[in-house]
């Protein structure tokens, strides 16, 4: 058996939580392998909706294992408010779910250190969802970090001190102070609770569930566009968001990867600073906004939207060797009588070309578009494929003829039920 993987093709936000939902019963294992408490996926089923930031989106089926990676970094009290949400919920969490010992933990100071860091670039800043994700990669990295298997050290609390004053250090630098308040003893009180759960060799968890024919789903958290080597750097976030990030934060060799889905939205949003070609900064971006409630799951942010954007979702797709496709919030656009695609970039030398540049900066190139006709349906109402207007026929069909990859779900709306497959053959 193979370890199938979900990877976000944008800038993340893309819909991941609800397909991975809506496919989870087909598999034994979900599997989140980067990123932390910055992620926000969303599910929504049977009127209700969750936002699920470190936990697995398996998590709502009681058969399937949920596993946190030992690439993911791990904010105890984050975590345990997650999991409070879930019992409330009437979901026992702790039965089904498991934490990688090797997982990297924030502390209160690293997210003191995002901030601060952040406040230091000013204009310049990234952006970032001050979780403490950058500085708790740049402690796993620099071979300082703590890590889940720590917890159960004796010398834990000395382990923690000796980091805490590293950091002080660093935040004096800055010239401010680090005070860290209640948050200490919540950390502390979120690591016993921790110490409770199901803390295990993950990459033994997942390898001999492979060997025994298990089926496993790796979630990606971000977006290929956010990756750290690959996304617009250095506007991206500090893990590997592609599909080789799911081999090192499982420990999953690579000739076990199976099916690689790609998702992106039938448009195209991005949260925080950077380069985005197509962004929309008109009324046209607005209403995309309003009509696709563009506010981000994790921090209320409201997204910047523009339209689909193919040179890029080429080279996600190249990167991650994506086999299948699945084109999500198609329903945003039931308004529009013109859908803009944008399919190659006007380079400053005059040079047209369909391949991402280094720099992606405005200035450094120019989006070119075609139109293609809206539908003007609410897809939302449509319960099966053979219903979809021809004209968003026609949009998939061109997008595919571009991309090369089979458009096998189509997502018209957030609920669970609101999910087409869809067979097709690429012209
Ligand atoms: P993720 O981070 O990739 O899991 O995505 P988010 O949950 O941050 O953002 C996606 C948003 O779009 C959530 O509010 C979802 O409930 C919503 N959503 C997902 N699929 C659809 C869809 O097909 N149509 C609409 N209208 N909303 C969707
Ligand atoms: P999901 O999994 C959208 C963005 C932040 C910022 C940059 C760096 O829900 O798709 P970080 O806190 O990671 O250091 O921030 O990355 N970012 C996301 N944008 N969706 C996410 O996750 C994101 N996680 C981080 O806005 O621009
Ligand atoms: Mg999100």
């Amino acid at each position: 058996m193979a370890v199938d993987i979900l990877i976000g093709l944008q800038w993340g936000d893309e819909g991941k939580g609800k397909i991975v939902d809506v496919l989870a019963p087909t598999y034994d294992i979900v599997a989140r392998f980067q990123g932390g408490p910055n992620a926000g996926h969303t599910l929504e089923f049977e009127g209700t909706k969750h936002v699920l930031h470190q936990i697995p989106s398996g998590i709502f089926h009681p058969e399937i294992k949920n596993i946190i990676g030992n690439g993911v970094v791990l904010d105890p009290i984050v975590f345990r408010t997650e999991m409070q949400k879930l019992q409330d919920r009437g979901v026992d969490a702790a039965q089904n779910l498991f934490v990688s010992k090797k997982a990297s933990l924030i502390l209160p100071s690293h997210k003191v250190l995002d901030r601060v860091s952040e406040e230091a670039l000013g204009s310049g800043k990234i952006g970032s969802t001050l979780k403490g994700i950058g500085p708790t990669y740049q402690d796993k990295i620099g071979r300082v970090g703590l890590r889940v298997g720590d917890i159960l050290a004796d010398d834990f609390q000395e382990r923690y001190d000796k980091l805490v004053e590293r950091h002080r250090k660093t935040v004096e630098f800055y010239g401010q102070e680090l005070e860290l308040g209640e948050q200490e003893q919540n950390f502390f009180e979120a690591v016993a609770y921790l110490r409770t759960l199901k803390l295990v060799d993950s990459e033994y968890m997942i390898n001999e569930a492979l060997q025994s024919g298990k089926r496993i789903l790796a979630e990606g958290a971000q977006g290929a566009l956010l990756d750290v080597d690959f996304g617009t750097y250095p506007f991206v976030t500090s893990s590997s968001t592609i599909v080789a990030g799911a081999c090192t934060g499982l420990g999953v060799a690579p000739k076990h990867i199976g099916e690689v889905y790609g998702i992106f939205k039938a448009y195209c949003t991005r949260v925080g600073s950077g380069p985005f070609p197509t962004e929309l900064l008109d009324a046209v971006g607005e209403e995309i906004r309003q009509a696709g409630r563009e506010f981000g799951s994790t921090t209320g942010r409201p997204r910047r939207c523009g339209w689909v954007d193919l040179p890029s979702l080429k080279y996600s797709i190249m990167l991650n060797g994506v086999t299948q496709l699945n084109m999500m919030k198609a329903d945003v656009l039931t308004e529009f009588d013109t859908i803009q695609v944008c399919t190659h970039y006007k380079l400053p030398s005059g040079e047209i070309t369909d391949k991402v540049p280094h720099s992606m900066e405005v200035g450094e190139l120019e989006p070119m578009y075609e139109s293609l006709p809206g539908w003007k349906v609410d897809l939302n109402k449509i319960e099966s494929v053979d219903k979809l207007p021809e004209a968003f026929n026609n949009y998939l069909a061109f997008l595919e003829k571009h991309l090369q990859v089979p458009i096998t779900i189509v997502s018209v709306g957030p609920d669970r039920k609101s999910t087409l497959k869809r067979e097709t053959v690429i012209a």
